[in-house]
């Protein structure tokens, strides 16, 4: 199913952007049809990125969670992912937790384009596309250690509402109305 036939896409939210070091990327919101690119784009994963994605090892994702992954509804389940030159480098996505207005985010960026502010800019464009949808909040759980999944969030310009610690899993929760979000757009 191409995007022009797939219910609810919203087509608008396509674009290419430039990265910290001036190198472009292609975000656009997931598609089922992103499930092979998903399952490469975990397998070149290191053993440290998935740890700290899924709180412990994993070989490979399940075509369950694939199919999981790459359906969302575009509302209360959100993803962007970004490419360059076909291959998947990152995602960052958000799940409305079905009460109120808060929505729980992720992130997974590959680990050779780690740090050029691509889960800086996906949190931005995520937090701008979830007010659309109603959602005012987002929270996240990150191992205690994860320094730069932190530094994102602390970076990100929201307000923060909460912040926990158990078991070495911090917990955050952020007004994400306070942020000015606006994402560079090449041409
Ligand atoms: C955490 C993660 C999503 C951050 O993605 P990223 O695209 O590298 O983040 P950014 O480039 O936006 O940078 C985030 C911060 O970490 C720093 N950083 C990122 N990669 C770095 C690297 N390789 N070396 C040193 N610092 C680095 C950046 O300098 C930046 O800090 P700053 O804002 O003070 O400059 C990414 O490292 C990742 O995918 N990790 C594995 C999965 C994971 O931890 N997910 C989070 C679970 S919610």
């Amino acid at each position: 199913m191409t995007t022009a036939t797939l219910p609810g896409y919203p087509s608008a939210w396509v674009i290419d952007t430039v990265l910290t070091d001036g190198g472009a990327a292609h975000i656009r919101p997931i598609r089922p049809g992103d499930a092979n690119a998903h399952r490469a784009f975990f397998a070149r994963q290191s053993q440290q990125s998935v740890y700290f994605r899924f709180f412990g090892p994993r070989s490979a994702l399940t075509d369950r969670e694939v199919t999981h992954f790459t359906t969302v509804d575009y509302h209360d389940r959100m993803a962007f992912v970004a490419f360059l030159g076909g291959e998947m480098i990152a995602v960052g996505r958000y799940e409305h937790l079905g009460h109120g207005d808060e929505a729980e985010v992720a992130f997974a960026v590959a680990d050779e384009h780690q740090g050029r502010g691509l889960a800086t800019l996906l949190l931005a464009y995520l937090a701008t596309y979830a007010m659309t949808q109603g959602i005012t909040r987002f929270s996240a759980d990150t191992l205690i250690d994860n320094r730069r999944m932190l530094q994102v969030f602390e970076g990100a310009g929201f307000t923060r509402v909460s912040r926990s610690i158990e078991y070495g899993v911090v917990h955050l929760a952020f007004d994400i109305r306070s942020a000015v979000t606006e994402v560079p757009r090449l041409s």
